[in-house]
């Protein structure tokens, strides 16, 4: 095991400095167990926990070995990130009480998720979410994908992001411990086109915000569309149905979808449907509306809200969604500079598959707020555009921050 440990949340400039100039040097200094030194004594207050970052070997993928890196931040929060999939396996935080549980749905070994994981945690891309019939027109050239989703494109293909051993670097960060994922997807790749270097940046901070930074460039003009597909319950995995918690979706509108959960193209008001999560409702208060044919299609949400966002093409970074348990208090709040945000209430856990505490996950026992371009836009000229040219940097960033009440 190694260990880099890092002195909690700086307070003043000149200490920050201290502290990149430090994390620079470690970084430098490679996978060496060292421990980074603090001239600054810590203030009377403030955290004196130190955050840190760790990695052990899990096991292997195609003969390449996989690696699961914890992070801690100077509140005790704790982050586990996979190599495979660059999936968060776990988060660990605090209830009101102090009491921390585990919010993250997931298996306990490596192996149970290259048998098959319904993309607990995971990177997912290039294109996360659904492109109709695998196919779109690019530059004149049409494209197939395989199709892993009835007659669709789901989440990448077949090898999506998702099932890739990613390179891992830690990275200097003032605002927290910071863990870059890299890879090179070639081109051709699942029948996408352009070479695409994509790096991941998942940042644990001091603030309890797990921050994830996308950056991607290609050699030729493609599509991407990337996301994190973490599944969460804030009473902790395994404890049942996530639906009594409150959602509140800063979307007044939404993209409905046909059989297939491909979006018709419509943009369509919330206003008077079970959709409208303008104010905070229990996820399960229209759920079950039968009347309404969207929740019948998507056996209860699985569809893209789309931002209330000041211009079509604002980038800022918003907040998305707050989910609160009322029992335990925790709080996730979901910021991004994405256009959508797929809510999905876990319909497709049906009993048949046992996460990490050993529990079994059924229907609605974790949500995922998937922050995203919506899908199926290659095929949707009037929606936020996807495409990526060899001119271009693609960036983006979501953070969730926990926080209780
Ligand atoms: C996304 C999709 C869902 C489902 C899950 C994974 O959220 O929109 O339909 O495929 O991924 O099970």
């Amino acid at each position: 095991m190694r260990t880099i440990a890092f002195r909690g949340r700086p307070r003043r400039g000149a200490c920050r400095l201290t502290i990149r100039i430090i994390a620079l040097v470690l970084v430098g200094l490679g996978p060496i167990g060292v421990a980074a030194q603090d001239a600054t004594p810590a203030a009377e207050g403030t955290p004196t926990m130190e955050g840190s970052m760790t990695s052990e070997p899990i096991g292997e993928v195609d003969g390449q070995a996989v690696d699961l890196y914890t992070l801690t931040n100077a509140n005790g929060m704790e982050v586990t990130i996979m190599t495979y999939g660059g999936i968060i396996q776990s988060i660990q935080v605090p209830d009101r009480d102090g009491t921390m549980a585990n919010v993250a749905l997931g298996f306990a070994t490596l192996d149970e998720y290259v048998e098959g994981s319904p993309y607990f945690g995971c990177i997912t891309g290039r294109y996360a979410n659904r492109i109709a019939r695998g196919t779109f027109n690019l530059e004149g050239e049409t494209y197939r994908l395989a199709l892993n989703n009835d007659q669709n494109t789901l989440h990448g293909g077949e090898q999506g992001f998702d099932k890739f051993v990613w390179g891992a670097n830690r990275v200097a960060d003032s605002d927290g411990i910071a863990l870059r994922l890299s890879r090179i997807s070639p081109d051709g790749e699942e029948g996408y086109p352009g070479t695409l270097a994509v790096d991941v940046t998942y940042t644990l901070t001091d603030n309890n915000e797990i921050r994830i930074d996308y950056h991607a460039t290609t050699d030729a003009t493609t599509v991407l569309n990337l996301t994190n597909h973490s599944y969460f319950n804030l009473a902790g995995e395994g404890t049942g149905s996530i639906l009594d918690h409150e959602l509140q979706l800063n979307a007044s509108s939404y993209t409905p979808v046909d059989e297939t959960l491909i979006p018709t193209g419509e943009i369509a008001p919330v206003a008077n449907t079970p959709f409208d999560f303008t104010a905070a409702q229990p996820i399960g208060a229209g759920i079950r509306d039968g009347a309404n044919e969207q929740i019948v299609i998507g056996r209860g949400y699985d569809h893209n809200f789309v931002l209330d966002r000041p211009t079509p093409d604002d980038t800022s970074l918003i907040v998305a969604a707050r989910v609160t348990d009322p029992a335990s208090g925790r709080v996730l709040e979901v910021s991004t500079t994405e256009p959508g945000i797929q809510f999905y209430s876990g319909n497709f856990l049906d009993g048949t598959i046992a996460g990490t505490s050993g529990s079994v996950y059924r229907q609605s026992d974790g949500f995922a707020l998937e922050t995203q371009h919506f899908p199926n836009s290659p095929n949707e000229p009037d929606f936020p555009s996807t495409e990526l040219t060899p001119d271009e940097e693609f960036t983006s960033t979501t953070i969730y921050t926990f926080s209780t009440t």
